[in-house]
């Protein structure tokens, strides 16, 4: 968002400590018709814009202690008369999302409600690393980590695995390739998926976060363009803007009726063709945050695509295990890997054990070309050198046994995603319209309310704490999901509190 530089410190508005008027930053009136975009789609001219303002606010767009353009100001840029932007800011401030005072301005601030501190929580799954610790605990339902525990077979499968360990205790531990029992385990499973994989194009990772960032730093240089769906897996955007890469958004929908489509394979194709990037991400399965996953012809698609511009597409595989309604639900995939008959070098597939297994696990894979693994290989020697061998062999065996672990983990996730469909339908009178297809991530799509979103109604998403922008270009957008797989008695008590927030809010 472009805003006038702010003041080195906040400038208060009145006398003594009046902290909800302090000012961190000025939108000038140029930048208020750039943030509001098309802001009047109907109905009174004055609450269409308080209503765009509000939205801006709740998305994150429009900092809380910002200073708005003056009424006349701001009448001028956008083309109204001042008695329209008088009564936007009076309806802003009725609904508590702005004050002011005379000489002083209208400042953007937020509903005033409990004024809890928020407890520190860890970093990690999709969520933003958290701050320290402000005090004592409080009761806090941290919905912001699309992460579980460790299904039951996990315990197990670690046992069987320090059974093993003794054979490589003779070794120095380091293989910076992955052990190859892991490598030849992870490619008999894209064998089994209809995707012929030798160990030689497996490369076993920290995560697959570290894969992406080992994909980034080896084939992305500063100035190199990526395209990236948008929205998207916030943490791999970074992974690719760290390597000095200028991110391509490739708009995409969830594909629900009424809504954008999933992926368009001709404006995938019309982006590579425009803007020649260096590297492609994509998430197929589960789309992190729609829940989309790309049908048989649009991989297709994209391989063809891929081949034609000559350009590496990483398809990040980390969801793929997490089907729940699907014909697929206790056995193989929902649609065939991106990487289809495995024989494009352009295609590569990013898969984890985080999501199938556990995120604790920390262990991921690259699935590319030989002469691409042995690159990666030597650019992970400055980051972590080689993945844990213990775990490595703990996913061995969780590998052998994904089966019954799996039927496991899709029952618990499908109880979780029931539970909470059915307090968002206590919680709203509208209740929810469609369920998700994935246990991650819980996107906006499928918790929206049946009537159409809208800036004066957007989806009750709301969230308990800081989210990151999941778009490239950091855009305005609905609040982004929750994580939906906090134990039960956390949801219990979350979603009718969200529902009361957004309620207040919203109104
Ligand atoms: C699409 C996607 N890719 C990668 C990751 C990170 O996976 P890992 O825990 O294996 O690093 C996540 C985590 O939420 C994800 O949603």
């Amino acid at each position: 968002m472009a805003l006038e530089t702010p003041p080195r410190s906040p400038v208060p508005l009145g006398r003594g400590a009046v902290t909800d008027l302090d000012v961190h930053r000025h939108l000038s009136p140029t930048a208020a018709v750039r943030l509001l975009g098309r802001w009047h789609a109907g109905g009174p001219a004055y609450v269409a814009l308080a209503d765009s303002v509000r939205a801006a606010v709740l998305a994150g767009t429009l900092a809380p202690h910002t200073r708005l353009p003056s009424e006349r100001d701001l009448a001028l840029a956008l083309g109204v008369s001042r008695t329209t932007t008088a009564a936007a800011y009076r309806r802003l401030r009725e609904l508590g999302f702005a004050r002011s005072r005379t000489g002083a301005g209208t400042v953007v601030v937020l509903p005033r409600g409990d004024r809890r501190r928020p407890a520190a929580r860890t970093a990690g799954g999709d969520a933003p690393a958290g701050g320290p610790a402000v005090g004592a605990p409080v009761d806090l339902a941290d919905l912001s980590q699309a992460t579980s525990a460790a299904p039951p077979g996990l315990h197990a499968a670690y046992g069987r695995a320090l059974e093993r360990l003794p054979a490589y205790l003779g070794g120095g531990g380091y293989e910076p390739y992955g052990l190859a029992a892991l490598r030849e385990a992870v490619a008999a499973r894209f064998t089994e998926r209809g995707t012929p994989t030798g160990p030689e194009q497996v490369l076993v990772t920290t995560g697959a976060q570290h894969a992406i960032t080992t994909l980034a730093r080896t084939l992305l240089g500063t100035g190199d363009r990526a395209v990236v769906q948008s929205p998207t897996y916030y943490h791999a955007m970074e992974a690719m803007r760290g390597a000095g890469a200028r991110l391509v958004a490739l708009p995409v929908g969830d594909g629900a009726a009424g809504s954008a489509p999933g992926f368009d394979v001709d404006l995938f194709e019309s982006t590579l063709r425009q803007v020649s990037p260096r590297l492609v991400y994509l998430v197929p399965d589960f789309h992190n945050p729609t829940g989309y996953t790309l049908t048989p012809d649009e991989r297709a698609g994209v391989r063809e695509a891929a081949a034609r511009h000559r350009v590496t597409v990483v398809g990040d595989e980390t969801l793929v295990d997490l089907s729940l309604d699907t014909p697929a639900d206790d056995g193989g995939d929902v649609a065939p890997p991106l990487a289809g008959d495995g024989t494009s070098p352009y295609v590569v597939t990013v898969g984890s054990a985080s999501k199938s297994f556990w995120g604790g696990l920390r262990v991921g894979w690259v699935r590319a070309h030989p002469d691409l693994v042995a690159r990666l290989a030597r650019t992970r020697q400055s980051a972590d050198i080689a993945t844990a061998v213990l775990e490595q062999l703990a996913v061995v065996e969780l590998l052998g046994d994904r089966t019954a672990v799996l039927a496991q983990r899709r029952s618990a996730l499908r109880a979780q995603r029931d539970l909470v469909l059915g307090l968002l339908a206590d919680a709203s009178r509208n209740g929810a319209s469609r369920c998700p297809p994935a246990g991650y991530p819980c996107g906006p799509g499928w918790a929206r309310r049946s009537r159409t979103p809208s800036p004066r109604r957007p989806p009750p998403t709301a969230c308990s704490s800081r989210r990151p922008h999941l778009h490239p270009r950091r855009q305005r957008d609905r609040p982004a999901p929750p994580d939906l797989l906090a134990p039960a008695g956390d949801l219990e008590r979350a979603v009718p509190r969200l529902a009361a927030a957004w309620a207040r809010v919203a109104r």
